[in-house]
């Protein structure tokens, strides 16, 4: 099948390169040229485990090719994928619509024979009507269907995920886009749950199965509050709960907080359909506001070890908004690091095995860059650990207790044992226990 992807982030091209992988022709747009001219020339925009493979094996085997022209991409293609942001709104916090919007507009006029125009983008209810409504506007004759088709991939795990789906949502109102979507994942035929529902609840789908996740997530921090006053361990408490089976034991991992590309916006947005649609949401709410309070009592748990020094030295080690992805938007380490640095006092030294650029373009000049996480420590007051590198847990604890000054230290995603930390002298302050 001739697919188009318009949009090549974190969702469109590891999309594309999946789709390329299964056989099909793909184009992938993007109307910024820096990101075509680095594909066009063999070079990977971003990091996403087993991605970079695949990329040059499709690359060579001619499946795969990257433009700016919205014509050559689209005037050919069968399936049109629309994969480009949605980011909030910076006030109501709603999703922005603006580079749908401008995308299905202008795809529209190049639409040659029946073509099924489905988005990746996480997009709020009705935007499906919205997207007919502009094309049949821009091109009354244009022959098309349009379907929700949203994805749940994991950033670190895309790949994986894109070939292991737990399911696949399509939300098509036509037996003929159907068919397009039936062909297209033909290979998981018989290997994974294909859902066939409306559209709009589709659309819904993809907001109620993130605000979900992202409450387990603030409920089991809330747990962890709890345990450690009340004498518990929280992971012990998440292993009897996640045991039954109506809980399951995903996504009960205590931390700093839910961070990333999609929790904090979809959450936000969610809310936002809830209030403008008269309905309480108010479960939604409470983690919205809990998991922001959460970075606040995560940097305040930080600073209260160095109480003491006016100027303290702080080690932190990591800052993508989890392990296994160089992504620092809405990262919870970002937001902690911001925190810190609005008091008086701290200097701050940062490492992160992958982010370390992404975190520069948001940090800049007010933190400093080690090379290493040895050398991120190097007469350090306190060390912090905010993102879940498995790289972490490696680490000597002997040599980093004979490197710092201090031996403190604030693991916010219990990288380490209690036990062996206090056996290397660290006064140890972890989540949950
Ligand atoms: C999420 C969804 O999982 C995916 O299905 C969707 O398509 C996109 O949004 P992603 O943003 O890549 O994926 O990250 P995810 O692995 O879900 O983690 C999100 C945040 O929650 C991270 O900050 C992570 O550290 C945090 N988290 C996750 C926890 O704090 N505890 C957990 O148990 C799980």
């Amino acid at each position: 099948m001739k697919v188009a992807i318009i949009g090549t982030g974190y969702v469109g091209l590891p999309t594309g390169v999946g789709l390329a992988e299964l056989g099909n022709q793909v184009t992938c747009i993007d109307r910024e040229p820096s990101k075509i001219n680095a594909l066009k020339e063999g070079k990977i925009t971003l990091f996403e485990e087993g991605l970079e493979e695949l990329f040059h094996k499709n690359v060579k085997a001619g499946r795969i090719c990257f433009t700016t022209s919205m014509k050559d991409g689209v005037e050919n293609a069968d399936l049109v994928i629309i994969a480009v942001g949605t980011p909030p709104h910076p006030i109501t916090k709603e999703a922005d619509m603006k580079y749908i919007h401008a995308a299905a507009t202008e795809l529209a006029e190049y639409l040659r024979g029946y073509t099924v125009i489905a988005t990746k983008s996480t997009v709020p209810v009705g935007t499906g009507d919205d997207i007919e409504m502009l094309i049949s506007k821009k091109n009354p004759t244009a022959d098309f269907d349009v379907v929700s088709l949203p994805e749940f991939l994991r950033e670190g795990f895309a790949v994986y995920d894109f070939f292991h789906p737990d399911r696949i949502v399509v939300g098509a109102n036509t037996k003929r886009a159907k068919e397009v979507i039936l062909e297209l994942y033909k290979p998981f035929k018989g290997k994974t749950n294909m859902l066939f529902v409306k559209r709009r609840s589709s659309e819904t789908i993809k907001y109620a199965s993130n605000a979900f996740l992202a409450i387990k997530i603030h409920y089991i921090n809330e747990m962890a509050n709890f345990c450690e006053k009340a004498g518990a361990d929280v992971y012990e408490v998440a292993q009897g709960m996640g045991a039954d089976s109506r809980i399951g034991p995903k996504f009960l991992n205590p931390g700093p907080g839910y961070g990333g590309s999609c929790f904090p916006k979809d959450t936000n947005a969610m809310a936002y359909m809830g209030r403008t649609n008269g309905v309480d949401l108010s479960l939604i709410e409470a983690a919205i506001k809990g998991n922001d309070l959460r970075k606040k009592q995560m940097a305040k748990r930080v600073l209260n070890m160095v109480a003491t020094q006016k100027t303290p030295k702080i080690a932190v080690l990591g800052l993508s908004f989890k392990g296994g992805t160089d992504d620092c938007r809405e990262s919870p380490a970002m937001e902690i690091l911001n925190e810190i640095l609005t008091v008086p006092g701290p200097k701050v030294t940062v490492y992160d095995p992958k982010a370390m650029e992404n975190a520069k373009k948001l940090l800049g000049n007010k933190v400093q860059y080690a090379k290493d996480a040895y050398e991120a420590v190097k007469g350090a007051d306190v060390l912090v650990i905010l993102t879940e590198w498995n790289q972490f847990k490696k680490l000597d604890l002997e040599k980093l207790a004979k490197l710092m000054k201090h031996k403190r230290m604030v693991d916010l995603r219990n990288t380490f044992r209690p036990e062996d930390v206090k056996v290397a002298g660290f006064e140890y302050v972890g989540v949950g226990k």
